[in-house]
């Protein structure tokens, strides 16, 4: 099962305790603005051996933004970008505006705000360090119908917060405080909750509970999250980020009746068990057959298909619903942005990806349009800049 700090509440439960916003002045600080329902302001600690934003549990708000450096960037332009970002993330997850910020009460509200940083190949080979071999393009699957609209990039901002007005300002300062530097490619907006409280994932827009099955990647699995000695030292204490975004045909879903939806799954519906039997943390029994010799677990249900066959195809998923106005005449433009984190997205994310594309009953519901991977830098230490090793 996932750690319990994982599968907390969108309020931001596993924080630390509510920070007041010092700093913000300190002759005549205003009170902290009332927080809306939903938002607690507490703040989460920027600096360690691992960005913030990874082990958290997700809240409820979140923005990823892909950049791409302008033409010409080299080791100085990347220098720049993350001394600036280094300040401005410390600054916002302390409840401080930015050293340009023209609304800094926006910041006041640190809303259990995290900004994690992943870089692409075009900004380690600019900083000269060594490339991992897995950083570019995932293979191509059968199922992708990608768009370039949402793939690829330089770099990535993964913004998540229990407020949407604390997500929005810190994108916004974040990207005029690099203008000139990296510009926006795509902008990917998601939300999240846990519809049954604390301990309980989200359910996504089919009405799933998902985010059930995760490695104990804040204990026993942490080697499958974080980059160790077989990768470049410059990443060590890092990550990577897969961030695909999936179409899901909530039209089509609708006409499939409950039988046919569990079934293409595997877990139930209402409480998230295994259609075997048990309770919502209980593992399917893929074995189990009825009674005329057919597996009880489909043979191309999700769960079963997505299960790792062996220990190193496990990683820890992040996703985000989305719902964005749909195309007139349509009544929805829905899905998920799929967020995975693990130290090699080709050795365990790829296989269970290749063999979902395969094979998978959801297939018939859901579109991969947009593909993206990313190094996530790891954290920095005191007085240190993000991304300092790749820079030597
Ligand atoms: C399990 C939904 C895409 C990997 C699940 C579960 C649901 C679900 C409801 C069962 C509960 C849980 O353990 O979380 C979806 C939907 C998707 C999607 C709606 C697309 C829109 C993917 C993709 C991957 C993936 C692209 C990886 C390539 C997994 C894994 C599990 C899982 C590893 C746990 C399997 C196990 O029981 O060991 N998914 N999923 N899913 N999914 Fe997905």
């Amino acid at each position: 099962g996932a750690p319990s700090a994982l599968r907390a509440g969108a309020d931001g439960t596993v924080a630390t305790p509510t920070t007041s916003p010092a700093g913000t002045s300190s002759t005549s600080a205003p009170a902290a603005p009332a927080v809306s329902s939903g938002a607690t302001a507490s703040a989460r600690p920027f600096r360690g051996t691992h960005q913030a934003g990874i082990l958290e549990a997700p809240p409820a708000h979140a923005t990823f933004v892909a950049l791409d450096l302008e033409e010409g960037a080299d080791a100085d332009t990347v220098r720049r970008l993350l001394t600036v970002w280094t300040d401005d993330i410390e600054r916002l997850t302390a409840g401080r505006g930015t050293l340009t910020d023209l609304e800094p009460e926006l910041a006041a509200v640190t809303a259990a705000l995290t900004v994690t940083v992943g870089v692409g190949r075009r900004v380690v080979e600019a900083a000269g360090a060594p490339v991992p071999d897995w950083l570019g393009p995932l293979p191509a699957f059968a199922v992708d119908r990608l768009d370039p609209r949402w793939g690829g990039g330089d770099l990535l901002l993964q913004i998540c917060a229990t407020s949407p007005t604390t997500v929005a300002h810190a994108q916004r300062r974040l990207l005029t405080g690099v203008a000139g530097l990296a510009r926006p490619r795509w902008v990917q907006r998601g939300f999240r909750e846990p519809h049954e409280g604390p301990g309980v994932p989200m359910r996504n827009l089919f009405g799933q509970v998902d985010g059930t099955v995760q490695p104990d990647v804040a204990g026993l699995d942490a080697d499958l999250l974080w980059v160790g000695d077989a990768g470049p030292a410059w990443l060590r204490g890092g990550s990577s980020v897969v961030v695909r975004r999936i179409e899901m045909d909530l039209d089509g879903w609708d006409r499939a009746d409950r039988r046919a939806r569990e079934n293409s799954i595997g877990r139930r519906l209402d409480t998230g068990a295994p259609v075997t039997g048990g309770a919502l943390d209980d593992a399917p029994d893929l074995a189990a057959v009825d009674d005329l010799g057919f597996h009880v677990v489909d043979d191309a249900a999700h769960v079963r298909r997505a299960h790792a066959s062996a220990p190193h195809e496990r990683f820890l998923r992040r996703p985000y619903s989305y719902d964005d106005p749909p195309a007139a005449g349509a009544t929805s433009s829905s899905g998920l942005v799929f967020v995975a984190y693990q130290a090699d997205p080709v050795r365990q994310f790829v296989p269970v990806q290749a063999r979902l594309a395969e094979l998978d009953l959801l297939n018939l519901w859901t579109t991969p349009v947009g593909s993206a991977v990313f190094a996530v830098l790891p954290g920095a230490a005191d007085g240190e800049v993000l991304g300092a090793a790749m820079l030597g």
